[in-house]
């Protein structure tokens, strides 16, 4: 079957590449580009592990097509570093021991940058509903709320 041609931004980066009409964008961000900080849980949209931030909206990796991103502005865990320097979400969920096996982590914090991003001051219902697509399986989640909470307070 013929390739499809796209061009995106991922991470702030311009990236063109032929893609099979069918590949995920899971799985030409992890193995194309090598942005392996997405995870696949289920792989049927249930879980949330393989969330990233596409033009400001969360969007599951898994259920993506890749050929659907052309022109579109994507963010991954990876794009959230500046300067060597993790992200305050990210300082904020070490902190707050807001993970164990860390799996399920990559996708909180891009569902918690999602929320922050366009509402920087939102409630615990707001927060609860924003990382309500994230499953984990080791930790509360009263850390991970806890945390989101902690950042959104600081941006005040
Ligand atoms: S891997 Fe995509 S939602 Fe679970
Ligand atoms: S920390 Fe292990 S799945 Fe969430």
């Amino acid at each position: 079957m013929d390739k499809v041609k796209v061009n995106m931004f991922v991470n702030g980066k311009p990236v063109s590449l032929e893609v099979k009409p069918y590949a995920r964008l899971l799985d030409v961000l992890r193995e194309d580009l090598g942005l392996t900080g997405t995870k696949e849980g289920c792989g049927v949209g249930e879980c949330g592990a393989c969330t990233v931030i596409v033009d400001g909206e969360t969007v599951n990796t898994c259920l993506t097509l890749a050929a659907s991103m052309d022109g579109k502005h994507i963010t991954t865990i990876e794009g959230l570093m500046e300067n060597e320097k993790l992200h305050p979400i990210q300082e904020a969920f070490i902190k707050h021991n807001a993970l164990q096996c860390g799996f399920c982590t990559p996708g909180l914090i891009m569902s918690a940058k999602a929320l922050l991003d366009s509402n920087p001051n939102p409630s615990t219902e707001q927060i609860k509903v924003a990382i309500s697509g994230n499953l984990c399986r080791c930790t509360g989640y009263e850390q991970v709320v806890d945390a989101i909470k902690e950042v959104a307070e600081k941006s005040k």
